[in-house]
């Protein structure tokens, strides 16, 4: 065995040259990669021992893309182009050998290659267009020629990793080998590529697949049509589509040109950047820097749920998909029986679980009307009405039913959790574990850290997020936490905004113009204008008393905000005009023409300013895990980054001058915060506040 740099080895088995790579912890194409590679492949061609060449990782994975952290920096090294010729017109056949994931370059890298071998828990992806990009690296024109046009544009736009079986079934693996024996197997297939002189297949000479699709635009037109919405706002999506279109009207070294072109637009523009900070900013939530990763983690092997309605069954589905037992615990054998009837229905309309999974997950299920039933919980996660009073009853209650170490949750959205662990003996053992709904789907977790948590209990709680498949964000105690907080500023703003002139329907279109899947009054609509109203207790004081009392309660009844036809698609509704317009004139103020642009900074910048506020009273770690919660938790679009992210691209100057200006004619509501002003003041950024 040779080493030809820190990261690679090779070593010639019998007449087969074997390039290892091993860079921690993803093999990604660093410099340093691509140097070990050309090292690699001029050892492979000068030894005339050696007769065909594997490229195989150790550690996790295949190389999982380019190294993102180069991103932006001077080229050093071999180039991957460089790299990648030598690969494809290598005269001695190259094999991929590949497990865990070869992702973007690496999948690049492995199309270079003649051949591809996989273990079966491999998976293949091209995942560039969720970092903004499209595969820089000859992906675009090479993965068509394999796959096919249909395949290509479902992966690349979808960024998906792709299991190796199914690789198996559309070429672009050509042989599964045994798990664990991943090394070994790559060779045998070399040895057997080599015996039966086999052809060097280069996939740039492959054009049968993209042939096809010539002279058929309808296939790019009627992708593009069922995925707009889903594309919305993005251009990544439609970038990889136009390589996609070039590698099936341009020949190879064209749409190569192409490709290049493109890539360029994408890396040097605002989309990607955000895009990029977001993938490590989800990384970067998972550091707590007074928690070690190495803290003691508390085994759960049952978790118990109190409350068994939307958001308690949502929750329950997490951890029985991931095979943790549940039972929850309802007040009456009705409410009981719905809630687990609901969790039954939603895995029977899930796409994704099989009947037998069902079931399987169903038998982990148990229901109770007795809190007991929670005495050999690890977990215990209250779900119920946002009331302190009912909240501090049942932790107390808790205390004293649970186990010694049982970790006790809360899910409230923002109520006081200190108040809540001040009623039990051990407030070391309680923590926020806020789910958004439907809990089953949303990928956020906002991890709420009281003055007492313990470091075990914060621990395991991250880690446990990461098993369910959510990305937690640790935050401390205030009203609201992060998220709620946040988008209390924008709330308050939207309402004033509809008192001053505004329409509904006019913050919504801004908002959604801006990004957003829907603005604060469809959404008000979408949920119920009624949820905490009380008919009895109503007195039109309010516009939505007013919307709710005419049974204008939303979606449901056709009407709320919007007029609705029978098929839900809103209109403006002149009847709220003329609500609004009337309340208005009560106030004794005249409606005034308000612009998209007051309507977007008056939303949005609050925003931003009450994040400056939550990082300067430390209740959340670092700007990026506001971001975090805002993406994952509120629909903020990725390629806008996140509030903090896009108050540093506006310009914190320009934030500062706007809230100033808003503050001394509308009021301290726009008082700047300190944290906001410094920056400012000192030419810095939320993300480098130096
Ligand atoms: N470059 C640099 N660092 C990377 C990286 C990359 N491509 N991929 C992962 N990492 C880092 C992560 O930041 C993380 O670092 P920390 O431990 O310091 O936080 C570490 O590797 C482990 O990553 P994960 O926590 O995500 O580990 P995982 O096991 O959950 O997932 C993975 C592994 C599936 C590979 C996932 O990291 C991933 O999806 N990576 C990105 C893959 C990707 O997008 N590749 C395309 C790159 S762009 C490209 O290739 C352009 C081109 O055409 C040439």
């Amino acid at each position: 065995m040779t080493a030809i740099n820190a990261v690679t080895d090779f070593a010639v088995e019998g007449d087969v040259g074997v390039i290892t790579l091993n860079s921690p912890p993803v093999n990604a194409l660093s410099a340093a990669v691509r140097d070990g590679l050309a090292g690699g492949m001029a050892a492979a061609a000068a030894d005339p021992a050696v007769k065909a060449v594997v490229i195989v990782c150790e550690g996790r994975t295949f190389i999982a893309g380019a190294d993102i952290t180069e991103f932006g920096g001077a080229q050093k090294g071999a180039s991957l182009y460089d790299v990648q010729e030598a690969i494809e017109n290598s005269p001695k056949p190259v094999v991929a050998a590949i497990h865990g994931t070869a992702l973007g370059g690496g999948l690049e890298v492995a199309l270079t290659c003649h051949y591809r071998v996989a273990v079966p828990s491999a998976r293949c992806g091209l995942p560039e267009v969720n970092l903004g990009l499209l595969p820089g690296a000859g992906g675009t024109q090479r993965l068509p020629r394999v796959v096919g046009v249909e395949k290509a544009l479902e992966m690349m736009t979808s960024g998906q990793h792709v299991p190796a079986k199914q690789c198996l079934e559309m070429g672009l693996v050509d042989e599964l080998v045994e798990e664990g024996k991943l090394r070994e197997g790559a060779i045998a297939f070399a040895k057997k590529i080599v015996a039966e002189h086999r052809p060097l297949k280069k996939v740039r000479e492959s054009n049968d697949k993209v042939e096809a699709a010539r002279g058929h635009p309808e296939i790019f037109a009627n992708f593009r049509k069922a995925n707009a919405r889903k594309f919305r706002g993005f251009l990544a999506p439609e970038y990889n589509i136009c390589c996609i279109e070039a590698a099936v009207n341009q020949p190879f070294d064209e749409g190569m040109k192409t490709e290049r072109k493109l890539f360029g637009e994408l890396m040097s523009g605002s989309q990607s950047a955000a895009q990029r900070y977001a993938f490590f900013a989800e990384r970067q939530a998972n550091k707590v820097p007074d928690v070690p990763d190495d803290t003691a983690v508390i085994p759960v092997n049952k978790v118990g749920i109190i409350g068994g309605g939307t958001m308690g069954g949502g929750i329950a589905m997490n951890f029985l998909n991931v095979g943790i037992p549940v039972t929850i615990v309802e007040v009456k054998q009705d409410a009981l029986d719905r809630g687990l009837g609901v969790i039954r229905r939603n895995y029977e309309r899930s796409r994704t679980a099989k009947p037998e999974e069902t079931e399987a997950r169903m038998s982990r299920l148990t229901g109770s009307l007795d809190m007991s039933a929670l005495a050999d919980c690890d977990l215990i996660i209250e779900a119920v009405f946002e009331r302190m009073d009912i909240k501090k009853d049942i932790f107390a209650k808790l205390d004293a039913i649970c186990k010694p170490g049982a970790i006790l949750a809360t899910n409230t959205s923002g109520l006081n959790i200190d108040e809540i662990a001040s009623v039990t003996k051990r407030p070391e053992a309680v923590i926020g574990l806020h789910f958004f709904s439907p809990a089953n789907v949303m990928k956020l977790l906002e991890i709420v850290r009281a003055d007492h948590t313990s470091k075990e209990v914060i621990n395991t709680s991250m880690k446990l997020a990461r098993k369910i498949g959510k990305i937690a964000v640790l935050v401390g105690v205030c009203p609201g936490f992060v998220g709620n907080r946040i988008l209390g500023a924008r709330q308050r703003e939207a309402n004033k905004l509809i008192m001053e002139g505004a329409m509904p329907w006019d913050v919504d279109r801004v908002l959604y113009d801006f990004g957003f899947p829907m603005g604060p009054f469809a959404m008000s609509d979408l949920a119920g204008l009624d949820i905490g109203w009380v008919k009895e207790k109503s007195k039109g004081e309010t516009i939505r008393d007013v919307l709710c009392e005419m049974d204008r309660r939303g979606q449901k009844t056709g009407a709320g905000w919007y007029d609705y036809d029978e098929d839900r698609n809103a209109k403006p509704s002149p009847v709220t005009e003329k609500i609004l317009h009337d309340f208005i004139v009560k106030s004794g103020a005249n409606p005034r023409h308000v612009s998209d642009d007051e309507i977007r900074e008056r939303c949005l910048y609050p925003m931003i300013n009450e994040g400056a506020k939550i990082l300067e009273e430390g209740k959340a770690i670092r700007a990026s895990d506001i971001d975090v919660v805002w993406e994952n938790g509120y629909g903020w679009p990725v390629y806008e980054g996140g509030p903090m992210w896009y108050g540093d691209k506006v310009g914190l100057d320009k934030v500062l001058g706007k809230m100033r200006e808003f503050q001394a004619t509308m009021g301290d509501a726009f008082k700047p915060a300190p944290l906001l002003e410094k920056l400012a003041a000192a030419g810095k950024t939320f993300q480098n506040q130096g």
